[in-house]
């Protein structure tokens, strides 16, 4: 089922939003499986205008940014709010961007889960990361008993509100919001796009009433929660869905069907 709120007809809130596709490797591989996988990524046509960007392990980001094409971006997976210093197993913004990456994956729900980051934390290192000169792909996005119980918009409203606070102004043009239902990530339960375009449009809605109408109509805002070569080009046409977060899929060669999907 395709999306009934199609981008062809509300042209005039696109606001030049250009698609994103985002991978994001969270703890996974090698450099032995990024050189093979890259090399196909490399040779692919990409026969839309899109953005790519890879979230990549620390250790890695260096040898990603070598191997991988320059057309496509590497991003941190995290970065801490702090410059330098003492923050054992941490690392800065600065050091992120001194080994190639050009953007940061903040507050993901496995670093608001497993790692205690709480909203205040995520807004505060959204700020911070693109202060120092990275752009952010900021995630949010319910649980299922969230949505069960019927609070899928308050808990976003209250991760939305929490970065609003912090990020001001200029800043929101280095900000892209990643709405990712956590029951859909690395389930094979994907929302439908329905489901997905209903969230996004109220995110916008919400960024028009309590940011600005301008900032709520040039934010990207990408879905994420197993988006694959089989259901992306359904998502990528809803009027809201600007683009995707995409982790198991990304991790496989064919993740470059997922970059050339369907976004009209
Ligand atoms: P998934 O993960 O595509 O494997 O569901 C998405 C994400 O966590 O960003």
């Amino acid at each position: 089922m395709g999306c009934s709120n199609s981008k062809q007809a509300k042209p005039e809130t696109m606001a030049g939003r250009k698609f994103l596709v985002g991978g994001n490797w969270k703890m996974n591989g090698s450099k032995a499986m990024y050189k093979e996988l890259l090399a196909g990524w490399n040779a692919a046509e990409i026969t839309k205008a899109v953005e790519v960007v890879i979230g990549v392990p620390a250790p890695y980001l260096d040898f990603v940014r070598t191997e991988m094409k320059p057309e496509f971006a590497v991003a941190a997976q995290n970065c801490h709010n702090a410059e330098k210093g003492a923050f054992t197993g941490e690392i800065s913004p600065g050091m992120a961007k001194d080994c190639g990456a050009s953007w940061a994956i903040i507050g993901h729900s496995e670093r608001r889960e497993f790692f205690g980051e709480t909203n205040e934390i995520v807004a505060k290192k959204t700020a911070f990361v693109v202060e120092q000169g990275l752009q952010v792909i900021a995630c949010v996005g319910e649980k299922l008993a969230d949505r069960e119980a019927d609070k899928t918009m308050d808990v976003i409203n209250a991760q939305m509100k929490a970065i609003a606070d912090e990020v001001k102004g200029d800043a929101w043009s280095k900000v892209v919001i990643a709405y990712e239902p956590v029951w859909a990530i690395g389930t094979g339960k994907t929302a439908s796009p329905e489901q997905a375009q209903e969230v996004h449009a109220k995110i916008r809605a919400w960024l028009k009433e309590k940011v600005s109408e301008d900032i709520a109509n040039a934010t990207r805002i990408l879905y994420g929660g197993s988006v694959k070569p089989a259901n992306c080009n359904d998502l990528g046409k809803c009027a809201d869905i600007d683009g995707f977060l995409v982790g198991g899929a990304s991790l496989k060669p064919d993740f470059t069907t997922v970059i050339n999907a369907d976004q009209s």
